[in-house]
């Protein structure tokens, strides 16, 4: 199983990274295979083998990408060329937000990856910021995620960049049920 540290194209390492961009709709099925990678690669030990080769088949399939690439609500935004991507960022607007979110227009990220070799570099930072910079210029003034407990590295960076744990979630990896923490962070206008 390839993991999602392979190549799939392309040359040069990321020595001048980040150029952060919006996926385009011609990339979905370069896309859905970086992210069925980044999936496995982070969360692939955490539920039985069949439940998460039924979520990787249900949420990154090329056909889906393609959906969400060209759904207005939802944005996605790349780290890296076409099949050599270092990350992405999933927003989607108009989503129902946790109870516990007192805000007028919340955004959700749901989902947020770093290539595992290329991680403690502050990239993730700025596809933070670019993601915080895309939601506040849609209107966004709250961004809220729903985070896998056992995921210490990536609570640790969201708390870095503003989020707090604002209750809990069950997130279904396939029938199986993972807890999650609900984080959030406001986006004051023109921070
Ligand atoms: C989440 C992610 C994008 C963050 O990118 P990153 O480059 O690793 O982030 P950073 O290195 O800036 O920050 C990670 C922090 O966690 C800390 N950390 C590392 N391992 C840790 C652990 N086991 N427990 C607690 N903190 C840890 C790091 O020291 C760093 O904090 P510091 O800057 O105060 O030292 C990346 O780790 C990733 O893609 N992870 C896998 C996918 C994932 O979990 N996505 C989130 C899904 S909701």
């Amino acid at each position: 199983m390839p993991r999602a540290g392979d190549r799939t194209g392309g040359a040069a390492p990321f020595e001048g990274l980040p150029s952060i961009r919006r996926a385009r709709t011609a990339e979905a099925a370069l896309l859905s295979r970086f992210m069925a990678h980044a999936f496995l690669d982070a969360f692939g030990h955490g539920s039985r083998q069949e439940d998460v080769l039924a979520h990787v088949r249900h949420h990154f399939s090329a056909a889906r990408q393609s959906r969400e690439l060209t759904d207005p609500a939802c944005v996605t935004l790349v780290i890296g060329p076409p099949g050599d991507y270092a990350g992405y960022a999933q927003l989607v607007f108009g989503q129902p937000a946790p109870e516990a979110l007192q805000a007028q227009a919340p955004v959700e990220m749901r989902r947020f990856y770093l290539r595992r070799d290329l991680h403690g570099r502050g990239w993730a930072a700025s596809l933070m910021e670019a993601a915080k910079a895309t939601a506040r210029e849609r209107g966004a003034d709250a961004l809220w995620l729903s985070v896998w407990q056992q995921a210490p590295r990536a609570i640790r960076f969201y708390r870095k960049h503003g989020f707090e744990t604002i209750g809990t979630a069950v997130f279904h990896v396939g029938t199986d049920p993972q807890k999650d923490w609900l984080m959030a962070c406001r986006l004051p206008a023109g921070g």
